[in-house]
């Protein structure tokens, strides 16, 4: 049994455009300790997949309309909000990809820290301060003890998410769900909270669920990895076989798009737009932006299927014309 199992999730919202299908049957699974990177565009469903394991989906218009989110053995589709408040934050915490929409601005980091330790443990507000402080140094806030009286503002944006990560740790969670961690933040502040997100996850033994746009992030943190289109896994395996040996034209282009000094550095993009929601037909929601595309990609889509060692949801890879 994995640690966090999410088992053909379905989730739907009701939109003017009727109701849609946001995800489509995600399967995903998380061991203790490891680092699954979730990758894939903006709107392809990673945020949605997290927020579900949260039991975070706003209700209406969303609806889990099938599936298991299975934690440690329990489903969460089922816990009643009672359980699931007093799941987060100390089961499965969750970091976001801007620290001021998560920090309340009109309390210092410290208190806030210190809060998140009291709803879940029985200590004292000296010592629940006490423990902010020094989880403020751990995460590497220079004089944590001043810090702490800082109100979020006051603070860059690096050290904002270092608040943010510090808040998540705080209660030993066993999974760490980072939703775009780095962002916001600029290339070299994003390369140290990577660093610490790894060092952290070492320490406190966390299985750390990483979402992101970036197949970059993905090599240098992932040990599995799972790309979403349009609300699907459509390849999934270990990050260096996936990276290496990527078997799914999307992936292929996510990769394309990993800035590298072949073609100087510059940013590419992969052409075209992910379709919107209640527009996605029979067929591969791919198959408009895909240079290998047949008619059969077009009618049917393709399951996750085993091949060459990993999982890829692909006529051409898995009938071997591609
Ligand atoms: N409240 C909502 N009502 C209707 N559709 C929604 C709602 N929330 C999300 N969606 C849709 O669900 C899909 C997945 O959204 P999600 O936020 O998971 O994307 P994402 O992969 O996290 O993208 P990004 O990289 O931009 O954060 C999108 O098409 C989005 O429009
Ligand atoms: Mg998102």
């Amino acid at each position: 049994m994995s640690l966090l199992e999410i088992e053909d999730l379905r989730v739907t919202f009701s939109t003017r455009h009727g109701v849609v299908t946001a995800l489509d049957g995600v399967s995903l699974s998380l061991e203790a300790g490891e680092t699954l990177a979730v990758v894939g565009e903006s709107g392809c469903g990673k945020s949605i997949t997290a927020l579900s394991t949260m039991g975070l989906i706003p209700m209406p218009p969303g609806r889990i309309a099938g599936g298991a989110i299975r934690l440690a053995g329990e489903d969460l589709t089922r816990a009643s909000d009672a359980r699931l408040r007093a799941m987060r934050g100390a089961e499965i915490a969750m970091i976001f990809q801007e620290p001021m929409t998560s920090l309340n601005p009109v309390f210092t980091v410290g208190h806030q820290i210190a809060e998140a330790i009291l709803l879940h443990q029985t200590v004292s507000r000296d010592q629940a301060w006490r423990d902010a402080v020094a989880l403020l140094d751990r995460v590497g806030i220079p004089s944590p003890d001043a810090r702490a009286r800082d109100y979020p503002h006051q603070l860059s944006g690096g050290m904002r998410q270092r608040v943010m990560i510090a808040m998540a740790v705080s209660c030993r969670p066993k999974v760490l769900i980072a939703d775009e961690p780095t962002t916001a933040l600029d290339v070299t502040v994003q390369a140290q909270i990577f660093d610490l997100l790894n060092e952290i996850q070492h320490d406190f033994g966390a299985a750390v669920l990483l979402i992101t746009h970036d197949m970059g992030a993905v090599s240098e943190m992932a040990d599995r990895v799972a790309v979403m289109y349009a609300g699907r896994v459509i390849e999934t395996g270990q990050a260096d076989d996936v990276l290496d040996h990527s078997r799914h034209p999307y992936t292929q282009g996510l990769i394309d798009c990993i800035p590298s000094v072949d073609h100087g550095g510059a940013l590419r993009e992969i052409p075209g737009v992910v379709p919107p929601l209640h527009l996605l037909g029979a067929g591969c929601a791919f198959a408009e932006r895909c240079d290998h595309a047949r008619d059969q990609c077009r009618s049917a889509k393709p399951d996750l299927r085993e091949t060459g060692g990993h999982l890829a949801a692909c006529h051409g890879a898995a009938e071997g014309w591609l």
